[in-house]
């Protein structure tokens, strides 16, 4: 049991911490297991903390991170502590930048890697997580000069609940990662968005991006889990395309406040909700 509360060690793109109370409305009362695909910052999951999960993300530097902080919490504690008691310049986050990239390059995933990846994301402009085509993180220096990179507490009681709770940790597609799942477990899907315009076009996560063909695939994998018997929930825009490939299930519309968009600035937008319960 989970006594003080866990929230996303991240920002990161799409994140859904101010879209958890219509989502809590949403998750089903009773269910199996707990699958999330996408897990990104990991919003959904650290609020609802449940007993039996599977989380998964096809980054591999963000899927290191959690299993450092789950198996290897003092460790990156010391080196993130380490790294904010140096002063911040251009110069030095890009010497992390490049030092970070280094480990990307020689697959080091360790936990001196998970501490580079929480600082940059406190460093960089807008807490992006972008990479270049060689899957190489590019995201330039925020120009600011911040005190801690980390909250202790809640890093520990993430990690003592990832110990402690039956929490498997996965770096896979997403239609291989859902292979597992049976009937009466619960799904959430927070894949990349469908770009609300063309030029809202915000799906860099990965090097190869998140394309119309994935969401069809997405869309074709929900259909199967829908007829196994799993409770499905999924977010997207509240686009044409995304209730032509959920038609025939329950659709919610949310309106919603937009951090990260091509002018750093606040906006509205309009999301949806769709389930199959
Ligand atoms: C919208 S974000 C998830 C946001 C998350 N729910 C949160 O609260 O922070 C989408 C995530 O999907 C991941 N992703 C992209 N393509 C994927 C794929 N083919 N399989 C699994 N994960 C993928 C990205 O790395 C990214 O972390």
């Amino acid at each position: 049991m989970v006594q003080n509360k866990m929230s996303p060690f991240l920002k990161w793109a799409g994140g859904k911490t101010q879209l958890l109370e219509p989502i809590a409305a949403r998750i089903p009362e009773t269910y199996n297991r707990y699958f999330e695909p996408f897990i990104g910052g990991g919003a959904v999951f650290l609020s609802l903390a449940p007993s039996q999960a599977f989380i998964n993300d096809i980054n591999r530097q963000l899927i290191n991170l959690y299993r450092q902080i789950k198996e290897n919490p003092d460790a990156v504690i010391k080196i993130v502590n380490t790294l904010d008691a140096k002063p911040c310049n251009k110069e030095f986050y890009y010497t992390i930048r490049e030092h970070f990239n280094k480990k990307i390059s020689s697959n080091s995933f360790d936990a001196e890697c998970a501490a580079f990846m929480i600082w940059l994301n406190k460093h960089c402009y807008n807490g992006l997580y972008r990479v270049n085509k060689k899957g190489l993180f590019n995201v330039p220096y925020n120009n600011k000069v911040n005190g801690k990179s980390i909250d202790e507490n809640n890093l520990r009681t993430i990690s003592s609940y990832l110990q402690k709770s039956d929490v498997t940790i996965n770096c896979l597609d997403f239609e291989a990662f859902c292979q597992d799942v049976r009937s009466g477990d619960f799904v959430y899907f927070d894949s990349p968005y469908i770009p609300e315009s063309a030029t809202a076009n915000f799906t860099s996560y990965t090097t190869n991006g998140f394309s119309f063909t994935d969401h069809e695939r997405l869309a074709a994998l929900f259909k199967y889990l829908d007829k196994i018997g799993a409770k499905l929930l999924l977010s997207n825009n509240d686009v044409p395309f995304v209730h032509h490939l959920y038609s025939g299930y329950h659709i919610q519309p949310l309106d919603v406040k937009r951090m990260i968009n091509r002018n750093g600035a606040k906006r509205t937008g309009k999301e949806v909700l769709v389930t199959n319960y």
